[in-house]
């Protein structure tokens, strides 16, 4: 059910160390391609990155959330099994950023469907990244989502006060602003 989904699915930080097949991920890849695009323009491409020696040299170039390590680093012995570099042509329109998120998320959601959870990352050193995976200077690296098995169990929170995410005892806390202050009707 995609309502339960969204309601239970949130961000996991923390990562068994258990491979997940290269099958499954293509297939996030495949309904990412299948994702509503404006102008149908299809701007996006997508590089799976499961190799261990490739993910080691991507891991210092992605900040996962503060609450991880003080170094904004992937915690060692928790870093996640694969990443799902998302590249866009050179050139398209604007628009493309709509298309990243919308693409993010059904990766997202289908992957939580089959037991794995993902952190998507905006802050990633977008260059040296495209260096590292020898993207054409044609394209342009945006955004990266980290995947495996999850080794949390992070709770929501609803709050009134400036949303945030927290790990208490070890368990990662994510705020959410209330629907009542969020929902307007008909005027603000
Ligand atoms: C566009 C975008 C960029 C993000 N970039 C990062 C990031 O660079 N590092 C990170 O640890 N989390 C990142 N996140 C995850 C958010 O911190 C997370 O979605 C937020 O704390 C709410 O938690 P939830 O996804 O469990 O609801 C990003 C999320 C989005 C939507």
């Amino acid at each position: 059910m995609i309502e339960e989904t969204i309601k239970q699915k949130r961000t996991i930080r923390l990562f068994k160390q258990d491979k997940i097949d290269y099958k499954l991920l293509e297939k996030f890849v495949d309904c990412a391609r299948l994702s509503s695009s404006a102008r149908n323009a299809q701007p996006l491409e997508y590089i799976i990155v499961d190799d261990k020696e490739v993910l080691e040299k991507i891991f210092p170039l992605i900040n996962f959330g503060g609450e991880i390590s003080d170094d904004k680093k992937a915690k060692n012995g928790f870093e996640p099994t694969a990443l799902i570099v998302i590249i866009a042509k050179k050139g398209c329109r604007e628009s493309y950023k709509y298309d990243i998120g919308i693409a993010a998320q059904n990766i997202a959601l289908v992957a939580y469907e089959n037991n794995i959870g993902v952190c998507m990352m905006g802050a990633v050193e977008k260059e040296e990244i495209q260096k590292a995976l020898n993207v054409p200077d044609d394209y342009f690296v945006d955004f990266v989502i980290s995947l495996g098995y999850a080794a949390e169990k992070p709770v929501l929170e609803e709050t009134d006060k400036e949303p945030g995410y927290y790990r208490e005892n070890n368990v990662l806390h994510v705020q959410k602003r209330k629907l009542s202050q969020v929902l307007h009707r008909n005027k603000f």
